[in-house]
């Protein structure tokens, strides 16, 4: 197994709704290490660098001022393959398809609102990880 690190963010509905622990803890008992984290609230610019991949989608607009609506905790998770496994304990994008159990299946509320972003590919965790923590980068 390659030990990898990702990009987490718990997005503001799952801060609202106070789960940012119960999430936090669902990390570590899977062996993931926080190995940097803040409470942070995206600029607009920022959100549209992050979700840069999606700027020609239509709900492009809407994901941006959301992920700008309120704070967000975004960290740094090392451990053995941390991309795959973030994403498996993430559950679908779409919490009305993410399996039982999953982070979105528990926390997330539509498929906008769905409590957290994780990266897609050990590419995309080195770019993002890049924009918010160069300090481990
Ligand atoms: P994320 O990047 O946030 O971890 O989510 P993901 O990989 O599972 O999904 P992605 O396709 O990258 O979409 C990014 C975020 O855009 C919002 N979205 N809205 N209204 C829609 O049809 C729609 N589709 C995607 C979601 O918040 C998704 O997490
Ligand atoms: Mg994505």
């Amino acid at each position: 197994m390659e030990r990898q690190r990702t990009f987490s963010i718990v997005k503001p509905d799952a801060m609202a709704k106070r789960v940012l622990g119960q999430i936090l803890a669902t990390f570590e008992e899977a062996g993931l290490s926080i190995i940097a984290g803040r409470i942070h609230t995206m600029t607009k610019a920022e959100a549209e660098q992050f979700y840069a991949e999606h700027k020609e989608r239509s709900f492009f607009g809407e994901l941006v001022d959301y992920m700008c609506s309120g704070p967000v905790f975004i960290s740094v998770l090392e451990g053995d393959n941390a991309v795959t496994l973030n994403r498996t304990l993430m559950g679908a994008t779409d919490p009305a398809k993410a399996d039982a159990g999953t982070i979105r299946a528990r926390f997330g509320d539509s498929i906008g609102a769905n409590a957290v972003h994780g990266s897609d590919s050990p590419t995309s965790a080195a770019r993002e990880i890049g924009l918010f923590f160069p300090e481990v980068a």
